[in-house]
């Protein structure tokens, strides 16, 4: 047997995955989950349930993707907002390398074109390049 092969055998006898407590755990738990599962497929006999496709709710393909251009020109009174959250980013002091600034509220207010303002304003350009 050759030097190399030899240590590979040494390594892989003492790695985590061959140790014996560590085999008896891991079987400890499938036995486990395979108890859970059969309790669950027992019940699904029990009361009934039958086993249905459902079609998932939003396909990430109908998602529209992000991207950072708005046209300033359709954009009215969000100045202020604007500046306020500029004013928050720029205020990093010496404990924080980044800061998060959230922007919530329902859908359609205006948060993804506000923080698009942001992100295009050349007050920041000096941190975001
Ligand atoms: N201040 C504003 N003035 C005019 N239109 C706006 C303004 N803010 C957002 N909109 C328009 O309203 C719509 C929803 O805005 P959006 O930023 O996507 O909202 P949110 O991210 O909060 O769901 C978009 O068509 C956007 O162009
Ligand atoms: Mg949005």
């Amino acid at each position: 047997m050759k030097g190399n092969e030899m240590s590979k055998k040494v390594r892989i006898f003492f790695s985590k995955s061959n140790q014996l407590s560590y085999r008896l755990k891991l079987g400890h738990r499938v036995k486990a989950l395979s108890g859970k599962l059969e309790a669950i497929s027992a019940n699904r006999i029990k009361f009934g349930f039958n086993e249905r496709l459902v079609e998932s709710q939003i396909q990430s393909s109908e998602r529209e993707q992000t991207h950072s251009f708005v046209r300033l020109e359709e954009v009215i009174g969000r100045d202020g907002d604007k500046n306020a959250i500029i004013e928050l980013l720029l205020e990093i002091n010496s404990e924080e390398s980044i800061r998060v600034v959230p922007i919530v509220g329902i859908g359609g207010l205006g948060k993804t074109t506000l923080a698009q303002m942001a992100f295009n304003d050349e007050k920041l350009e000096h941190i975001l390049s």
